[in-house]
Formats: C-alpha cells, structure tokens, sequence
C-alpha cells in the first residue's frame, strides 16, 4: 500500500492524512510505503527535508503500532519513498534520519523532474518523468543511499528498469528488490520472465548463485 497526502492538506497537517490513511488500509496491506516523492503534488517532496521528514516517520511508526496492537498483531513493515532529484547532501541527511527512525526500508526512486538530455517537443511539460531517462540516477540514488546506510537497510530498486542488464546494476548498486513500472507498458508483462531469466545468466556469469549475493556487490570490487 503506497500512501500519500491530499494536495489541498497543507505540509504541517500531513501527519495526520498519512496517519488516517494507514488506519483505514491497515487490514488490506502487507506493507506500506510512505510516499513523498511524488512530483505530482505541490509541496509533497519538502517532506523529504529536516524536522518534516523526521516527524512524518514519527508518526507513522505510532499509528502503525496503534493499528497493530489493535488487531492484535506484529507492527507491518513501513517503507518511504524517494525522489532521485536530491543531492549527495540531502541524500544523506534522508539516510541518517530514516536509520534512526526505524522504519524498514527504502524504495529507491519516485519519478523525476529532471529534463537533462531530453530531446523530445513535449520535454518542457510539468510531472514527474519515468522510464529510460530515469535508469542511471535512481541506480546512483541506489549507490548513495547503500553506502550512506551500510547496506543495513533493504532498498527498493525503481526507476527506468527495462532489462535484465537494468535491474542487475540497481541491484549490484544495492538495491534488495526491484519493481518495473513504464517497461511494463512498453514491454508488456512478459518482461517479468525476461528480466528474471536474464538475471540468473548475470549472476552466473559473476559466480554467484543467488540474489543476495549481488546485493551491493559494487561496494565490495
Ligand atoms: C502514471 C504514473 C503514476 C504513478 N503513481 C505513483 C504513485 O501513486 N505513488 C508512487 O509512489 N509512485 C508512483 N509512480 C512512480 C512509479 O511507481 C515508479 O517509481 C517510477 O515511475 C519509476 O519507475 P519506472 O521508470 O519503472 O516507471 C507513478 C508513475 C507513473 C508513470
């Protein structure tokens, strides 16, 4: 389950959309993902920054022990969402905070607002960009954020992922999991079984024989 905020909720009331939010969905997901990475929503991407970001996953964390211990069950696991439009020093002031709040995890990135290289008539529209422009700077955000948390995190790769070859540098770059989003549109969903069968051949061919082993393998060359 993937949350945000209303837009027209201003960024100091955002706590309490996130947090009505997780308590209406708890029962239906698995996990849930704190998203404030949407270039969609004004402001939303602020919460990325400072005492906002801590606060947010602050509450989070509360409401999700309130709803748990309400169903009688273990606290599921929270994620949160980032941009890859943020520099080494913001990456690393999110890193720090989302260690110490405890939450479980990263998905590595939203989409951008970045047009760098674009060609295309329409590269001046408004929104947030996916797919291919997208592939190389959410694996740098994935290298980043590995290194600035020890890998003690799980990361979600996302971002511009067509091919095995795509999914196995996010995942080398430190990237636990990945998910496909624009390939599938472009691809169809039988670039599932594509990128699955490429990734055993990339993993052979390292000498590994399993995911886990490549998870971050670029910080250990
Ligand atoms: C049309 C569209 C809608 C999206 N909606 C959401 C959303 O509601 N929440 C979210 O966290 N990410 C959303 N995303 C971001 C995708 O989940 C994904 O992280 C991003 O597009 C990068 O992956 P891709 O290049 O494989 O598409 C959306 C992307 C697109 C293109």
């Amino acid at each position: 389950m993937n949350i945000g905020k209303n837009k027209a909720t201003p960024n100091e009331d955002a706590a309490s959309d996130y947090r009505a939010c997780l308590a209406k969905l708890y029962p239906y997901g698995d996990l849930f993902v704190v998203n404030i990475s949407s270039p969609n929503t004004p402001d939303l991407r602020a919460l990325q920054h400072g005492d906002e970001l801590r606060d947010l996953l602050a509450a989070v964390k509360e409401e999700m022990e309130i709803q748990a211990a309400a169903h009688g069950e273990l606290p599921k696991p929270i994620l949160v969402k980032l941009a890859p439009d943020n520099d080494e020093e913001q990456l690393s002031y999110m890193a720090q905070a989302i260690l110490e709040s405890g939450i479980s995890g990263i998905i590595a990135t939203n989409t951008t607002i970045g047009r760098d290289g674009l060609s295309h008539a329409n590269k001046s529209e408004t929104g947030g960009l996916s797919g291919r422009p997208l592939t190389q700077r959410s694996t740098e955000v994935i290298r980043s954020l590995y290194r600035m948390t020890d890998g003690r995190l799980p990361i979600v790769g996302s971002g511009g992922i067509f091919t095995a070859r795509d999914a196995y540098d996010k995942i080398r770059a430190g990237a636990s999991l990945v998910e496909v989003y624009t390939s599938l549109i472009y691809k169809g969903p039988g670039v599932v079984k594509e990128i699955a069968a490429g990734l055993k051949r990339l993993l052979k061919q390292d000498g590994f024989n399993r995911i886990t082993q490549a998870v971050g393998a670029d910080h250990r060359r």
